[in-house]
């Protein structure tokens, strides 16, 4: 057991040797719990006290002198341990290097390290698979120059501000821990230790990491740019529909933009097929119903110029014309879907056509052509009843214009007439004439003005006023047709003509009918005069 006395033991800590050295056979523990201070211990303590004020245990108050005499067991311990080469003086190094049983033990005794012996410069726990917080009653060694830490599995946050007192400490060692990393703030102290005291010690950002971070953010973000932009590339090629309004080009459909507004060019949405135009019905992304009509081979070669002012025409009885698709693989018209039928349909099909309705139609067209020849007298067209579209409610809208259409005033005004009669006749020219027009033309004039019962469609169910307006029609028409008379004639004035018919047409209907219908005649002059 102890036959160490304590007055040895507490030599260890004091620069003076005066004492035998008695073997250490017991363990640290063992001698702990047995050994206690001899009673002149007060005194010794005192008197060393008074030779060199500056060892710890001088300064503290109130003096513990149990504590103080636990760690000059502790000393001598760690003295022998350590191998120091002459345990009765004072100590130079704590060497627990390897020591992993041990080490921790003597960690743990926080009253040693309160009273750390002044002569302490070196201190090595490393490779002990120390798994705790830093060490930091270590740190209480204030007079250290050397401090190793390495090879441990030490974890958290070095106290870095605790390093300040150690002003000696050159060489420090926190390599291989799992430290927090360290905020960079901390740059001084990193600078007092080059990076060899920090290797693989977590608390500098690892490098090989920094080095992929840095890859990854070179590499990673041009190509997230790269990516990006050829989405915005695509977007604006492929479905500019997908783009803000501002950034779209007006009028400007893409073959995707068709495909996916037509369901890939389904056969369900195919309406029409001739040699040269497919025409399908489709839905573009704002839920707009549109008129596909895609151009096959060579056909229509000034398509793209012509929708350039198509897309500019604005009028009540013109279709509108929503834009265009140019591309290698696709050239096509989009206009407005129109529900109802055309003009031809409407004539042979229905059932429901009066001479009312009619004239709403015939004055229609006239102020589209109005509309067409003030404001824009370059675009033609092609009056025909198959080319006239009707909305729900009988508004006509003229559809397939041509730019640059040279044909004259009064080939414009012979078309009209033609559609005229064919409205109040019911032939039609092309169909059941030999000679198309002119054999039509000649068939009415041979029965004007007598005989007019005999060719006037009976779907008109005319009374006799309204009987004596169609003749008068007809008479318009036939003036119109006469390629010789109807240069006289204005397209105002064959407006002025239809439209006051049709006031004076509808103002019989309210009349005859009950005041429910003028109601709605009311309702048809508002609609009119917008
Ligand atoms: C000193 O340490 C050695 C091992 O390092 C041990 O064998 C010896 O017993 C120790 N002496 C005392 C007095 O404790
Ligand atoms: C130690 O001795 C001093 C006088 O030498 C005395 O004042 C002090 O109270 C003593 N302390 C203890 C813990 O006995
Ligand atoms: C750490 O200790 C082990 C034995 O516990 C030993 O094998 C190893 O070589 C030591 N490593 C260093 C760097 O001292
Ligand atoms: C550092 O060393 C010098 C000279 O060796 C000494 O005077 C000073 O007290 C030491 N500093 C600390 C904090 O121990
Ligand atoms: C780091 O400092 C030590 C001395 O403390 C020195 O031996 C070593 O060469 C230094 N390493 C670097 C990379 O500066
Ligand atoms: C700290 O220890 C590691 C591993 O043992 C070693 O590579 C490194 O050089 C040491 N650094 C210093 C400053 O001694």
């Amino acid at each position: 057991m102890a036959s160490i006395s304590a007055t040895s033991l507490l030599l260890l800590l004091l620069p003076i040797s005066a004492s035998i050295y008695t073997t250490l056979a017991a363990s640290v523990i063992e001698d702990l719990k047995n050994l206690k201070p001899p009673h002149d211990f007060n005194s010794t303590i005192m008197k060393t006290c008074h030779h060199n004020p500056s060892i710890r245990y001088c300064s503290s108050s109130p003096v513990d002198l149990h504590e103080i005499f636990k760690s000059t067991i502790v000393a001598s311990h760690l003295c022998n341990e350590s191998k120091n080469p002459n345990c009765v003086e004072s100590f130079p190094k704590i060497d627990l290097r390897n020591r992993p049983k041990i080490a921790p033990l003597y960690l743990s005794f926080n009253f040693f390290w309160k009273y750390c012996p002044l002569s302490i410069l070196t201190i090595d726990v490393s490779n002990n698979s120390l798994e705790s917080n830093f060490p930091i009653d270590v740190l209480q060694c204030t007079q250290l120059q050397a401090l190793d830490l390495s090879h441990n599995d030490l974890y958290g946050d070095v106290p870095i501000e605790s390093f300040s007192p150690l002003a000696n400490l050159t060489s420090l060692n926190l390599s291989y821990n799992h430290f927090s990393e360290s905020k960079i703030s901390d740059a001084l102290f990193f600078k007092r230790f080059n990076s060899s005291s920090f290797l693989h010690s977590g608390l500098l950002p690892h490098k090989k990491k920094f080095r992929i971070k840095a890859v990854i953010l070179l590499v990673g973000f041009p190509i997230f740019v790269i990516l990006m932009v050829c989405c915005l590339g695509w977007l604006c090629f492929q479905r500019p529909d997908f783009l803000p309004r501002m950034l779209r080009r007006k009028y400007r459909f893409t073959p995707a933009m068709l495909k996916a507004a037509t369901n890939g060019f389904s056969r369900r949405n195919l309406k029409g097929k001739s040699e040269a135009v497919d025409i399908y019905r489709g839905t573009l992304r704002d839920d707009t119903e549109v008129r596909i009509e895609i151009y096959r081979g060579e056909n229509h070669p000034n398509l793209i110029e012509e929708c350039k002012v198509l897309v500019r025409l604005r009028h009540k009885n013109l279709v509108n014309v929503l834009g265009w698709c140019n591309n290698r693989r696709l050239r096509a018209i989009v206009t407005e879907w129109m529900e109802g039928e055309n003009l031809e349909m409407w004539l042979l099909e229905s059932n429901n056509t009066p001479w009312n309705h009619r004239l709403k139609i015939l004055t229609g067209v006239v102020e589209g052509m109005c509309y067409l020849q003030e404001e824009w007298p370059e675009v033609g067209y092609d009056l025909r009843t198959s080319s006239i579209l009707l909305s729900n409610n009988l508004e006509p809208r003229i559809s397939r214009f041509k730019i640059g259409d040279q044909s004259c005033r009064s080939r414009k005004m012979y078309k009209l007439g033609v559609l005229l009669l064919e409205m109040l006749i019911n032939r039609r020219p092309q169909e059941d004439f030999e000679t198309g027009e002119a054999g039509f033309l000649e068939y009415i004039r041979m029965h004007y003005p007598g005989n007019l019962q005999k060719v006037i469609d009976q779907k008109l169910e005319l009374t006799q006023n309204t009987f004596d307006q169609a003749k008068q029609a007809i008479g318009l028409g036939l003036m119109c047709t006469d390629v010789s008379s109807n240069q006289q004639l204005s397209l105002g004035q064959v407006f002025d003509i239809m439209s006051r018919a049709y006031q004076s047409c509808r103002v019989l209907a309210s009349h005859s009918h009950e005041r429910i219908h003028a109601e709605r005649g009311r309702g048809h002059k508002r609609m009119q005069s917008r």
